[in-house]
């Protein structure tokens, strides 16, 4: 448990840059993410978008500054859990991609088993356990991504572009899986160049564009009453990516 981080919040970051053989690609910035809340990062592609995510998840290390989560020791659990564009699945059935992960955080193998089931239960994929997970549909790999993740029951989810690959059906039944998590208290950080997915799901927005943190606010006030032009320019489509 990092020092003195609020129960309230479940990640914050000050003065976080980050930078590639001398080229800054993440400029200096500072924000939370409120514990239970959907923060949707939103920017054109280049933005920064998954690199800011990657940092969030610790897959790679700040040039600078501090990334704090809530990373306490939870047996059988994760703190923080993490999904891509693409998902990442191992050459197994989808049964057997559950059970994996769980293993790999110490869930005593008796348990391993139950907890698969569940997890596929609980999103109407038990039907598919014995497949190739890799045989999937991009849409059916992602809900599989999805449950793989909430089996290990983590606090915090970090999503980068999740429904980017999938067509409007498919994104449909992942963004319900995603009200389902927000339900259940998971704090969600999100990113999506898509404008009307920000809008369905976001609680809070960080807009990003080159690198910079160019806008923080809930997202309520982010779409009706933007502070910069760049934002105003991004919601009215102008912002050409
Ligand atoms: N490994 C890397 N080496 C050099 N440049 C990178 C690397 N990864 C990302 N970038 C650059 O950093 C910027 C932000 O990338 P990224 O976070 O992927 O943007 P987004 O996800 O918002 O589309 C882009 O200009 C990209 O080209
Ligand atoms: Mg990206």
């Amino acid at each position: 448990m990092p020092d003195n981080l609020n129960p309230a919040v479940a990640l914050s970051v000050s003065g976080l840059s980050f930078a590639i053989s001398g080229t800054e690609l993440i400029h200096p910035m500072d924000f939370e993410v409120k514990s239970g809340r959907r923060l949707v990062v939103l920017g054109p592609n280049g933005a920064g978008k998954s690199l800011l995510l990657r940092l969030g998840h610790g897959l790679l290390q700040p040039s600078s500054g501090q990334v704090h989560r809530n990373d306490r020791h939870l047996p059988g659990r994760r703190a923080h859990a993490m999904l891509f564009q693409t998902p990442v699945m191992l050459r197994r059935s989808v049964l057997d991609n559950v059970t994996h992960a769980l293993a790999a955080i110490g869930v005593p193998a008796a348990q391993l088993r139950g907890r698969a089931v569940e997890a596929l239960n609980r999103f109407g994929l038990m039907g598919l356990a014995e497949r190739p997970a890799r045989l999937l549909s991009g849409g059916e790999q992602q809900r599989l991504a999805i449950a793989r993740a909430w089996a290990l029951r983590p606090d915090l989810l970090f999503l980068d572009e999740p429904t980017a690959a999938l067509d409007p059906s498919a994104t449909r039944l992942i963004e319900a899986m995603l009200a389902d998590l927000h339900a259940e208290g998971v704090t969600l950080m999100m990113s999506t160049h898509d404008l009307g997915q920000a809008r369905r799901l976001a609680d809070d927005i960080l807009f990003l564009a080159s690198g910079s943190l160019v806008e923080a606010s809930e997202a309520e006030r982010f779409f009706n009453d933007p502070q910069t032009a760049q934002a105003r320019a991004f919601i009215a489509g102008d912002l050409v990516w």
